[in-house]
């Protein structure tokens, strides 16, 4: 496997394209908006004058969502392009998000502490995730919430392989690999590697989703989407910070 830096792998998500960044700009895509925000969401729970990280907010179309809820957001973004798309969103509609240029590796100061920190398919994002993931649990209040997502580590190439096979199939687990992307690279790594990090890290693991999707959803969906109602795509993660 070539020998990925931090930022080498936001170089790449920096290139998203625009139009990618304008599509997704207010609700996500489909399995956002379907699969995973709104069981994240719940998990969150009541978000009015909570302090909330966005951990690797994108274009910031979650953080939008977050404050839209009450939330004090503060978005933290490396890539240049999306990070300037977020601040320019938030020219264009001011809902007091501050929105932080920076590797979760090498935080600068974002001052108090936080209520909860989401990190929603990021963590897939980065070489050093232990690095990243250390510093989510650390900006947290004792008692924090940390919610994250990524793609089920069981069932990554979901979509690609049920469309050609009909079926989910998969010849490697349990070694770390890339998955190239349109936009950015993904790694592969185990649900146990993920879990085990968070309780060595002082967590208590509050719940684990695995959603699927409502067969009357896939009318509107692309080809192939009928995987989500049998086979999860998504985990998603919430856990308290105990110290
Ligand atoms: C799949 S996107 C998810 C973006 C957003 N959370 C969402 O749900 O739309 C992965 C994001 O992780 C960001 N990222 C990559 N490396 C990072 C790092 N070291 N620290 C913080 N964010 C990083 C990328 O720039 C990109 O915005």
């Amino acid at each position: 496997m070539t020998e990925w830096t931090n930022d080498m792998a936001i170089q790449r998500w920096a290139a998203t394209p625009r139009a990618m960044l304008e599509q997704t700009a207010h609700d996500g895509d489909f399995a956002k908006r379907h699969l995973i925000n709104p069981v994240l969401l719940r998990m969150l729970g009541d978000l009015t004058r909570r302090r909330v990280l966005d951990a690797g907010c994108g274009n910031g179309y979650l953080s939008r969502i977050l404050a839209g809820q009450g939330a004090t957001v503060v978005g933290v973004e490396p890539g240049q392009s999306l990070f300037d798309f977020a601040v320019e969103q938030e020219a264009i509609a001011p809902r007091r998000i501050q929105y932080v240029q920076a590797d979760l590796c090498a935080l600068p100061n974002l001052g108090a502490p936080f209520d909860a920190v989401v990190a929603s398919m990021v963590l897939p994002a980065i070489p050093d995730w232990t690095g990243a993931m250390r510093a989510c649990v650390h900006v947290l209040k004792p008692g924090g919430l940390f919610v994250f997502t990524v793609n089920h580590p069981c069932y990554e190439q979901l979509w690609p392989t049920w469309r050609e096979h009909g079926e989910y199939r998969t010849h490697r687990y349990l070694t770390e690999y890339e998955i190239p992307g349109p936009t950015g690279v993904d790694f592969h790594r185990t649900l146990s590697t993920y879990l085990n990090q968070l309780t060595n890290l002082g967590c208590q693991l509050t719940e684990l989703a695995e959603p699927g999707l409502a067969p009357d959803t896939t009318v509107d969906g692309p080809d192939g989407i009928d995987a989500y109602v049998h086979l999860p795509n998504f985990l998603i993660v919430a856990a308290r910070r105990t110290t």
